[in-house]
């Protein structure tokens, strides 16, 4: 059986024969130049890709001369790959050799594994040519992996990283992490949680640090480190850790120079500072700014960034948490360090399962802002539940900001072509975890892939992804493929309509699963579940218009447009922007109380179509993927229902209606 460890690099033999026979013209030898270590790996893939493809070990030779039928890695300096060239490659068939070119060893083996590809995927090499260049420079997982081996919500078993056998030790398990990231394109790990331990900065674990990034830098991937910015204190021992204070500015410095020591190529520093409790800069007074730049100043000798997040909020029930980012970050623009990136979530809240893109995007021309989209399911069924994400990234991507007219997308300000950066990131909360399949449920792994392959090109589309992935890890067969894409492109629409239809908010407190829209006591007067959704005896929903928090105002006059009205704002955001009546009469016809009725019920039945398109694909897959899968959606039907009711008994006691008698749940 598959056991999911392989994830998309499966090196199936090509069984199509005058397809065989095409790729078996080319292989009479491979030839390199460069001695590199990412030289190395990209040569060892293509070796172990070709022999497990098509059956046949084929050698290295260096001096080829006139040689035709073999392939050739070409690290050319004049390669020419538009925007971004030293990550680009170009694949392309020239006097009878395949050649894979690039000005960089990563860019070859970014080459051969989209060459691996194509041969996986069983298509012709006849007319080959294909370049490609990626389109976001720092393309990189967040782990939020703690020192004690626990992931912060994560669903597939424990941490990928045994710090207390490193440094002596090193899990195999690392490479095949590094090498399952470069075949994406992913060029950048942050190893341990944004709600980081000081110990990561003590000289114990930087040298466990370094002994995982000798192998990341194998596969072209940079290694960082989640830094707690009360670090001078509490380990350093200084009396403060005041950003403006020159001992505490020296100690980062110092800190940084001995990382430097042992990691040469250390890729930054992320920051969550002033946010959910974590220490920050403003604990003496100083901004965001002050904070991020002490750091920068400590990675001015180095080719290193200071990663700054964005992601605040205040201990306020009468704030409007969706405002808070932009009210304590615009100001700063212009203010921060060139090696600084402020990473932004994806929406203004925390990673629900649809938002409305932050409005911080845009509205800082003088700062690049990455994005940072969430793998690990959250707020999405955890590992029970099948929701394939691609569809969450790109609607964020392809929102329009407005800010330089029509056109002016999400995915234009990340990359930087908006306001002409190019220190631009995609980070992405990793799903990964020691499970033996890495992600729990099967179906996450295309997360993790949808993911790294936008990261590298955000302009593919979710369904040539999807469809990408299930033929490279599910199954090669056409007519089995396709329930699969389907069940894929509809699960998250299908999650929302159960969990948060119409644009109902609720991060659920505790664990971020039960369905406890009741949920009225958290540790902080914000963390209460009503105070996201507004239920109450007139209606549900969150005013952001001016007559409620006017949040809207911080978007465009274009998109408030589009959200300002109750009557016109489409129905997936209506409750995002409007406290809507229970009897309001939505464009459906139906009155808010019986849309949501009908998007509860519908959704939740639509988990047994899910089910009905596995099983259609039931005879192309392996017994124990197909087994494994059709389990968790027994579990994710009977959770939907669960969901459902909770929601619906529980919206009852605002709403005080009754399902309708005649009301029959379309099937
Ligand atoms: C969410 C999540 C936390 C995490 C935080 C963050 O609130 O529940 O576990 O620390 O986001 O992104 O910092």
């Amino acid at each position: 059986g598959d056991d999911g460890y392989e994830l998309w690099l499966k090196y199936k033999p090509v069984t199509d024969s005058s397809i065989k026979a095409e790729y078996l013209r080319y292989l009479s030898f491979i030839s390199k130049s460069g001695n590199g270590e990412v030289m190395q790996s990209a040569l060892r893939e293509l070796q172990t890709g070709l022999k497990s493809l098509l059956g046949k070990n084929v050698n290295v030779k260096n001096a080829v001369g006139n040689k035709s039928g073999g392939i050739i890695l070409r690290l050319d300096p004049s390669t020419d790959t538009a925007k971004l060239p030293e990550e680009g490659y170009r694949i392309q068939l020239s006097a009878g050799n395949i050649v894979i070119s690039s000005k960089s060893e990563s860019g070859i083996l970014y080459g051969t594994f989209a060459l691996l590809r194509h041969m996986q995927m069983q298509l012709s090499v006849k007319t080959l040519n294909l370049a490609s260049s990626p389109k976001v420079r720092y393309r990189m997982l967040n782990h939020w992996d703690n020192p004690d081996g626990t992931i912060e919500r994560g669903y597939a078993g424990s941490s990928l990283w045994k710090w207390y056998e490193l440094p002596e030790r090193v899990d195999p398990r690392y490479q095949d992490y590094a090498r399952a990231n470069a075949s994406l394109g992913i060029n950048g790990t942050v190893l341990n949680n944004v709600n980081a331990s000081a110990r990561f900065m003590s000289q114990e674990y930087i040298v466990k640090v370094a002994a995982v990034a000798s192998v990341m830098r194998k596969y072209g991937i940079r290694t960082y480190l989640s830094v707690y910015f009360a670090a001078p204190k509490t380990l350093g021992g200084l009396p403060s850790s005041d950003p403006l204070d020159p001992k505490v500015r020296a100690w980062w410095k110092e800190k940084v120079a001995l990382i430097y020591k042992e990691i040469p190529d250390f890729g930054g520093f992320l920051v969550k500072a002033n946010s959910e409790g974590e220490p920050g800069p403003q604990d003496y007074g100083r901004t965001h700014a002050d904070g991020a730049n002490m750091l920068a100043e400590a990675f001015q000798p180095y080719d290193g960034i200071v990663i700054w997040r964005a992601f605040v909020y205040k201990a306020d029930a009468n704030a409007d948490r969706f405002k808070a980012a932009y009210e304590e970050f615009v100001p700063l623009d212009g203010k921060f360090d060139p090696k600084v990136i402020l990473q932004v979530k994806n929406g203004p809240i925390d990673f629900q399962p649809r938002e409305p893109f932050s409005p911080l995007f845009g509205n800082m021309p003088k700062t690049p802002l990455g994005v940072e989209f969430q793998l690990t399911q959250e707020y999405l069924g955890f590992a029970t539940h099948a929701v394939y994400e691609a569809p969450i990234f790109k609607e964020t991507l392809e929102s329009d900001t407005y800010v330089n007219g029509a056109g002016s997308t999400v995915a234009k300000v990340i990359d930087g072509s908006l306001h002409g950066h190019s220190r631009t990131l995609m980070a992405g909360v990793a799903n990964t975890g020691s499970d033996r399949n890495w992600t729990g449920h099967p179906l996450a792994q295309a997360n993790w892939y949808a993911f790294g392959r936008l990261s590298w090109d955000h302009q593919l589309t979710s369904d040539q992804i999807a469809t990408e992935w299930a033929g490279l890890t599910l199954t090669r067969n056409q007519k089995a493929m396709e329930p699969i894409v389907k069940l894929m492109l509809k699960s998250r629409e299908i999650y929302v309509g159960y969990n948060t239809p119409l644009g109902l908010s609720r991060p659920w407190m505790g664990v971020h699963f039960a369905p406890e829209p009741w949920q009225s006591r958290g540790s902080r007067p914000d963390w209460t579940a009503v105070y996201y959704h507004r239920a109450d005896s007139v209606g549900l929903g969150f005013d952001r218009t001016v007559s409620g928090s006017n949040a809207l105002a911080q978007y465009r006059p274009e998109v408030q447009q589009q959200w300002n009205n109750p009557d016109k704002t489409p129905l997936p955001y209506l409750l995002w922007f409007h406290h809507v009546a229970w009897n309001k009469e939505l464009s459906t016809g139906r009155t808010l109380w019986q849309e949501l009725l009908t998007r509860f019920y519908t959704c939740a039945n639509s988990v047994v179509w899910m089910q009905q398109q596995w099983d259609l694909a039931k005879p192309s897959l392996d017994p124990q993927v197909y087994t494994d899968v059709a389990a968790r959606l027994k579990v994710q039907h009977r959770e939907a229902i669960w969901w459902r009711d909770a929601w619906v008994l529980y919206l009852q006691t605002f709403a005080r209606q009754l399902i309708p008698k005649d009301f029959e749940p379309p099937k």
